[in-house]
């Protein structure tokens, strides 16, 4: 049966919906605005696939509609195991490089303690100059990252390159 895909997205400026409206068009599933849409945690219950995005603002914190759930998911601690799950969203690799896209890092934390398996959709550091993020495991972001302050021409690629990554890996 096809996997049901949740696409949840945090972001002030529209760089990563339309990240993730990009996903939509490559991969199907629903798009939750998690300004608009978003209710509660056990809409995270509904899917297979759960591809969670969020831009970094502050020092390397989530998008602020992300900080209830993330909140209630910690509180709460929903069983999210058999869950794939993978990450994407916008930084700024020169003004922010000290926390970019750390975002991606806290959720993967997140998540990853609620049994959901996490283990989809590295990307590979190369392109990329930054001094700190949490969202660092080893030669690999746990996510991809976007940075179209940056590197604007480079931003459809990378989605469209990872979404096939996520096809094959999640066998999508
Ligand atoms: C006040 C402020 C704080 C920011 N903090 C970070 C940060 O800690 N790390 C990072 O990678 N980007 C940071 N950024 C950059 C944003 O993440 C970037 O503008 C991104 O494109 C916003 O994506 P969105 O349109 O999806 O919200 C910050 C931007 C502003 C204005």
């Amino acid at each position: 049966m096809a996997k049901k895909i949740g696409i949840f997205v945090g972001s002030s400026g529209g760089v990563t919906m339309g990240a993730g409206q990009l996903l939509q068009e490559e991969l199907g599933g629903e798009l939750v605005s998690m300004e608009d849409d978003f209710d509660s945690i056990e809409q995270f219950e509904e899917y297979d696939v759960l591809l969670i995005g969020s831009s970094t603002w502050g020092q390397g914190d989530p998008q602020r509609d992300w900080v209830d759930p993330l909140y209630d998911l910690k509180n709460d601690e929903p069983d999210l195991s058999g869950k794939k799950v993978a990450f994407f969203g916008a930084g700024d690799q020169k003004t922010h490089g000290e926390h970019f896209v750390s975002a991606l890092g806290k959720m993967r934390d997140i998540f990853g303690a609620l049994g959901a398996d996490v283990q989809y959709g590295k990307w590979p550091v190369d392109g990329y100059e930054f001094k700190e993020s949490l969202a660092l495991e080893g030669e690999n972001f746990c996510g991809l990252a976007i940075d179209d302050i940056n590197q604007a021409q480079l931003t459809a690629s990378r989605v469209q390159a990872w979404a096939e990554q996520l096809k094959n890996e999640m066998k999508l």
